[in-house]
Formats: C-alpha cells, structure tokens, sequence
C-alpha cells in the first residue's frame, strides 16, 4: 500500500482555514483503495446480521441505541434504515443492506490500521493546527446504490466536542463519488458561523441534543465536493456538511476518520467513551 501524498502547502493550508475544507486529489494510489474494499468485504463475510437490530439513523438526532453507543471502541454493522422487509429478514445480500461499520476500524483492524498510518492523518492534522492528533473515530462508509440514505447537514463537533473545538474530519473515496450517488455537499466558509448544536450522552445508552444557537444555516450557499476514487477531503470541524441519498446504481464507498487535539478537553458526556488511551506519535 503506498500514497502519494506530500506535505500541504500554504496555500492549501490558507484554502482549509478560508473554506474549511480542502480536496486532494488522487491522495492515494488505487491499490490502497482496493485493499480497503477487500478487507470490508472480508470483514463483512463473518458478520452476522442476525444477532443485530440496529440501523444507522443519519438525521443527528439523539440516540438511545445502546449498541450505537458502545461502539467508539469495537467494530459495529449498521444496516441501512430499510434493510430489513417487515418479516425482519434482510431485503437484499448482507453487502448491499449495510450502512457503515463502525468505530474503532482504526485501532482494531491491523489493515485498516496500516491504513491509517499510511494517509498520514496525523501529520495533515498537525499542518492544520493539531498539537497532539488523535485518530478518535473510523468509519466505512457504504452510500449504498438506490437504497443508501442521506446524512442531514450537520457540523462534526456536534458528536466529536473538544474545549476549544478541534475535531477533524477526513473522508477518503473508495469509489469516484458524484451529485447522482451521494457525494459530500458542505458550505463554504459555513466554519466560521460557530457550532449550533452539542449531543451530550446522559446514560448508559442516551444521549440528548443541546441547541447551542437556533439560526439556520444559509443552506442555500451549500455546494457539492464530487471528487474521484482516491482523493481525500479534509473538513474543519465546525464545516456544516451532509451527503444526499445514493439515486444511482452506483455505491459510494469511503472510509472517515476523525481526528480531535489530544491537548484540548475532550468531557466524559461526549457520546464516544471512552477516549482511546494510546496517542498517535
Ligand atoms: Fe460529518
């Protein structure tokens, strides 16, 4: 697995502090994009839907979903909203009824993890303000064809919430990713407007939703990031952004990191606990 990634310039680095958010492109060579699919698919293989009920809800609202919440540190399925038909059987083959898997692909999986270490996340992350990055979250993310749900527009630092705000959002396509299959839409300059809402977990397995500004974002100016296979794209994490449903017959695949600054405060009613102990070098 190799990329072709470089250090960022200044002038990509003033781009992501104007825009907040960059789009590099061919970041990775396909053989690593390959390699990601394969091993989902070899992941997938020894999933069993049955021993689960849970389905990725993307309208950030609150959850009360247990296994949701326990998943920051395991590798969870969730299926699509209408995988299952009413008798609870899957609609369609296991690799077409998945939403995402789920949260420590990063820490847990010795190819994703290699993975990880070769996007070079950390050192994107420190160009871009980090002191101390630290990969929190992964997910493989499916969009798959007609049935793949949209994600509402919403800013990371919502789910990932640090004093000050630090969360770092990083999406690498693992199929060239248009308007017609679901690609991201973010607005531009929109990390500048401060963060509206916070989930805060207040259980076990709940969490509720603080409304921190009730102005609506000016979703008109919202614009879409179609970009190839291979390319990654870099979100601050007060960027409003979402991604529509998958119209086409095509999937959408990518794989998402988040990273936040270990050097922050990082409360124990953010909805991912506990915080990974080993630190990115
Ligand atoms: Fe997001």
């Amino acid at each position: 697995m190799q990329t072709q990634n470089s250090p960022l310039t200044q002038t990509q680095r003033a781009q992501f502090d104007r825009d907040g958010f960059l789009v590099l492109e061919n970041y990775v060579r396909p053989e690593l994009v390959g390699t990601l699919r394969d091993r989902m698919a070899a992941l997938l293989a020894g999933f069993e839907p049955e021993e689960q009920q849970s389905a990725f809800i993307g309208n950030n609202e609150a959850s009360d979903d247990g296994y949701f919440l326990e998943s920051g540190s395991e590798i969870r399925y969730f299926l699509e909203p209408d995988a299952r038909g009413p008798d609870g059987k899957l609609r369609r083959a296991k690799d077409l009824s998945m939403n995402k898997v789920g949260h420590a692909l990063h820490r847990l999986d010795p190819i994703f993890e290699r993975a990880t270490e070769l996007l070079e996340v950390c050192t994107l992350a420190r160009q871009l303000g980090q002191r101390e990055p630290l990969p929190l979250q992964s997910m493989y993310l499916f969009k798959q064809p007609r049935i793949g749900a949209p994600v509402a527009l919403h800013q990371d630092a919502t789910f990932l919430y640090t004093e000050p705000a630090s969360v770092i959002g990083f999406w690498l396509a693992l199929d060239d990713a248009t308007e017609e299959n679901g690609c991201l839409w973010a607005l531009p300059g929109g990390h500048e407007l401060g963060l509206k809402r916070r989930m805060r977990r207040v259980g076990a397995v709940e969490t509720r939703m603080e409304i921190l500004d009730p102005a609506p974002f000016p979703e008109a100016e919202l614009r879409p990031l179609p970009v190839a296979s291979g390319s990654l794209v870099v979100l601050h994490g007060l960027l409003p952004h979402l991604s529509q449903p998958n119209r086409s017959s095509q999937p959408r695949h990518a794989y998402s990191l988040h990273l936040i600054d270990g050097a922050t405060h990082y409360p124990q009613d953010n909805w991912l606990q506990p915080l990974p102990q080993e630190k990115a070098s």
